[in-house]
């Protein structure tokens, strides 16, 4: 198919006039037929030009020399992998003229390069570095997060840790059973690709060939890389759920988690970009309430510890520093949809009923199980191993129910 430039033209205006009225909000569905919108990103990609002013500053600095070849391995994917020509067709990147090469180009000289098609050096595993040269304001502190220090955390946990039993059996296997959600190391073998039993790898804290921690797709997925894709309660469940990680399941039972179900398609979660807060969905997701941004004091944040006054997770459940800015920010979000004497009102209960938990009934047990752990050994500790981990499983249900579950519903 021969494309003309009047025809290019003609596209590009469209997108555009739509990327405006998305961007107003005067208007959430796409009113272009997706088919315009693929013809006007592959033409950029074909023919890349000098990048709109707003958009240099985010750029990586060889854009020049690398652009001009997401053309060709566009037209060979597309054949090759329709799939992920799709999911990329459909993005803001392809929107903007970003392509394969932007996120998988490389030097010859990078250990995990390979050459490719003959004619580029590319590698297969794309690190939130690659992503931060364009994204800096998200990768700024992202190597702190919980997220990105998921397998870190492990293996620097200490030995007095009340958590420290939970991973002592795994530790000489460097957590490989763990490695689905926390991630692992990924190597680069003889053929300077990933080897096949360190990748793939959708850990949240895996160690990139590049030394980086962390994974954007984790929530974000590949290749549209859509906001709305990590806004969906669905992206976190991929870790945040089963026995030991009640979160997925608190939330499905409680009124927001039937809140959310009940919406249906009144979400607005597709809106590209932009905050993602009350005005546009009234029901609360994982996302809603520990990431996104709502414009008046409250801006998206890639690190839940922003909003989070306490670690309920920690058989402990030790305070934070900063605790009274950072629950603060959390109420912001309640107040969105609650009055804030409400909210005040729920936060007082759970943190009294907080305390009686802890004092009359955790610690003791804590005592009670670190002298047994100090004393057996053998098959008798393998078996009150078991039992600790069952313990720590059901009181972080109770206390995660307190905060973000159906009142009341600690029990059963
Ligand atoms: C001539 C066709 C062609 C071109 C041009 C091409 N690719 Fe590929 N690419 C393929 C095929 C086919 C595969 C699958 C390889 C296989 O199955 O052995 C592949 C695989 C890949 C992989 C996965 C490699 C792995 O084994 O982990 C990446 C990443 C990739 N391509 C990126 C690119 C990028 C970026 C460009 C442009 C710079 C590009 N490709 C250009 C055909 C092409
Ligand atoms: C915005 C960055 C970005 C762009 C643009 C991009 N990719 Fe990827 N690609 C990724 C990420 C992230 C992964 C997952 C690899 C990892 O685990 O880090 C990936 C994985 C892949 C893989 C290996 C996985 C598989 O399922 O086979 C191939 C092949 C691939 N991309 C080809 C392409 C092609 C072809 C294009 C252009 C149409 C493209 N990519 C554009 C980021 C990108
Ligand atoms: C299904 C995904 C998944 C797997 C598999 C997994 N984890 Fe986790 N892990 C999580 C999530 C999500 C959290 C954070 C939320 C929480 O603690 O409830 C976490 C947190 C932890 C914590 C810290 C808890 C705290 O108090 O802060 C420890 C310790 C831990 N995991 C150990 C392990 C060990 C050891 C393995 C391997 C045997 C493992 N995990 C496998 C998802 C997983
Ligand atoms: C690939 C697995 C994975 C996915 C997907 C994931 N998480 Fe996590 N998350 C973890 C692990 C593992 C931890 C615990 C890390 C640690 O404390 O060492 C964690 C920790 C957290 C914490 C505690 C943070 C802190 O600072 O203590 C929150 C809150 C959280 N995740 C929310 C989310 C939300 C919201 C989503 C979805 C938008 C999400 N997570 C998606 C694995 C995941
Ligand atoms: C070459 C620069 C560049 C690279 C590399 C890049 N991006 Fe982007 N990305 C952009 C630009 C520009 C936008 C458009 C948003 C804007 O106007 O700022 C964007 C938009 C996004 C959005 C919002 C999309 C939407 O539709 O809501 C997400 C999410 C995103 N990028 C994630 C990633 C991830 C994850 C990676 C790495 C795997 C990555 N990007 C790599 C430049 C880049
Ligand atoms: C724990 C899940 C999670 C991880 C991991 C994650 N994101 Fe996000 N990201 C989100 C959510 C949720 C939003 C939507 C926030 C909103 O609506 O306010 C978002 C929004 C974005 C946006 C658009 C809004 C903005 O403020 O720029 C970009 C770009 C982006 N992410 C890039 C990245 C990059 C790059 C990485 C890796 C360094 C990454 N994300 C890792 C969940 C995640
Ligand atoms: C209505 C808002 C809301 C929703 C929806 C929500 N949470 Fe929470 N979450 C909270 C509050 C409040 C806390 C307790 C805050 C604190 O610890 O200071 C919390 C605590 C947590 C914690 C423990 C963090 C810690 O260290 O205390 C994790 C992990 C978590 N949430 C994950 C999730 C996941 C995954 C989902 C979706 C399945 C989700 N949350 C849905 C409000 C929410
Ligand atoms: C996006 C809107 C939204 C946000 C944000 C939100 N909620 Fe809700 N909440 C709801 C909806 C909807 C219900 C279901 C009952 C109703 O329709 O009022 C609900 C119900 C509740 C209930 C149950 C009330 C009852 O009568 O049993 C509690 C408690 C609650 N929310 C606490 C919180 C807390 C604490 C936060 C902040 C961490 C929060 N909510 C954030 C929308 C929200």
């Amino acid at each position: 198919m021969r494309v003309t430039s009047r025809t290019i033209l003609l596209t590009v205006f469209l997108v555009l006039v739509f990327s405006v009225r998305a961007h107003s909000g005067i208007s959430e569905k796409p009113q272009i037929p997706v088919e315009a919108r693929k013809a006007a990103a592959l033409a950029r990609a074909r023919a890349p030009k000098k990048p709109a002013a707003d958009v240099a500053s985010r750029e990586p600095r060889d854009r020049d020399k690398i652009m001009g070849k997401n053309g060709y391995c566009i037209d060979c994917h597309r054949e090759k992998t329709p799939g992920i020509f799709e999911e990329w067709v459909l993005s803001s990147h392809a929107r903007l003229g970003i392509g394969c090469n932007d996120c998988h180009g490389a030097y010859q000289s990078d250990k995990d390069s390979f050459l490719h098609a003959g004619r580029f050096y590319v590698r297969t595993v794309v690190s939130p570095l690659r992503c931060g040269r364009c994204h800096q304001e998200v990768i700024k502190g992202f190597a702190k997060t919980a997220h990105a220090k998921a397998l870190t955390n492990l293996e620097e946990m200490s030995a007095d840790d009340p958590r420290y039993p939970l991973i002592e059996p795994y530790k000489e296997s460097d957590f490989s059973a763990c490695r689905a959600c926390h991630g692992g190391r990924i190597l680069i073998g003889e053929d300077r690709r990933p080897t096949p039993s360190t990748w793939p790898n959708s850990g949240a804290g895996r160690i990139n060939p590049d030394k980086s921690p962390g994974n954007c797709g984790i929530c974000h997925g590949r290749h549209r890389f859509a906001t709305a894709s990590a806004r969906r309660p669905e992206a976190c469940l991929l870790c945040h759920d089963g026995r030991m990680y009640p979160e997925g399941e608190i939330y499905a039972r409680s009124l927001h988690g039937l809140a959310y179900r009940d919406a249906g398609n009144r979400h607005n979660l597709e809106r590209p970009y932009f905050y993602c807060d009350a005005t546009r969905n009234t029901a609360p997701t994982c996302a809603l309430c520990h990431l996104n941004g709502a414009g008046v004091g409250l801006v998206t944040t890639h690190n839940p510890a922003e909003r989070l006054a306490r670690r309920l997770t920690h058989p402990q459940s030790p305070e934070r520093a900063g605790q009274s800015a950072l629950w603060s920010n959390m109420t912001a979000v309640c107040e969105q949809c609650h009055a804030g004497s409400v909210i005040k009102r729920f936060f007082s209960a759970a943190d009294a009923e907080l305390k009686r938990y802890q004092t009359e009934e955790v610690e003791p047990a804590l005592a009670r199980f670190g002298k047994l752990l100090n004393r057996k050994k053998g098959r008798k500790r393998q078996a009150i191993l078991a039992e600790y981990a069952d313990f720590l499983a059901k009181t972080k249900t109770y206390r995660l129910n307190l905060y973000m579950g159906h009142p009341g519903r600690t029990e059963r």
